[in-house]
């Protein structure tokens, strides 16, 4: 059995100068997007753990897969009824983190959540494969269903309703985009002395400054 206490790995492939820093979080997440996709060792490098409040005020995470960037956020889709579109319709709050450990590299954001606009969501949805339309439509997201029996019979009633034509996106599915008041870049360092340069919203200017790891 492996004790976790046992496991330690040393950071020292790379480090964030302050000069070397974008002049805002965008661009820097940009660059460290594309490093991570062209990483081959990363795998899913747009999964995002996100996290939500519940109605009673309790964290709840998950994670989901980031399917737009830009000056504006991070948009991730799902189910509008899902529990955590629930929790964000009381609670328009989210923190997500992005993990690339082969880079070792973490960025976290917080801010609030909006919905994506309906065309930006039927845009979305018009890309994917038919099977992860007919999905939207079936899935219940997060209510408890009897079997997977039931769930594959409701993908078959779906594909029947649909049969060739064309699917739309589900009225109640599309994007929420988290829009950042705080962006924080780690890199891990020997010594765990690692590299943190956070970008907050202080009123409307952007403050960057390093945190202690
Ligand atoms: C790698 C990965 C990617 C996922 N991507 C999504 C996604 O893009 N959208 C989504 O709604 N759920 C996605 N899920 C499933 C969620 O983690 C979660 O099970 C689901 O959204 C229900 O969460 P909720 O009950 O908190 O709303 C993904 C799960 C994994 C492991």
């Amino acid at each position: 059995m492996t004790d976790p206490a046992g496991l330690r790995r040393r950071y020292a492939r790379g480090h964030l100068d302050d000069d070397a820093v974008a002049d805002s979080w965008f661009p820097q997440l940009r660059s460290w997007f594309d490093e991570a996709v062209a990483d081959p060792d990363v795998l899913e490098a747009n999964a995002v753990q996100w996290a939500t409040v519940t109605p009673d005020g309790r964290p709840a995470v998950r994670t989901v897969l980031v399917k737009g960037l830009d000056e504006r956020g991070i948009v991730v889709y799902t189910n509008y009824e899902s529990a955590k579109g629930r929790d964000v319709a009381a609670h328009p709050y989210a923190a997500a983190v992005l993990l690339w450990p082969t880079q070792e590299r973490q960025v976290r954001l917080s801010g609030t959540v909006e919905r994506a606009t309906r065309a930006e969501t039927e845009a979305y949805f018009a890309s994917r494969p038919r099977e992860s339309q007919l999905g939207a439509w079936a899935s219940p997201q997060s209510q408890v269903v009897e079997s997977r029996h039931a769930l594959d019979a409701r993908v078959a009633q779906v594909e029947q309703r649909f049969g060739d034509g064309p699917i739309p996106a589900p009225p109640f599915w599309g994007g929420l985009r988290l829009v950042p008041d705080a962006v924080e870049f780690w890199q891990g360092r020997p010594g765990r002395v690692h590299d943190r340069i956070r970008f907050r919203l202080d009123g409307d200017a952007w403050v960057r400054e390093r945190l202690a790891p």
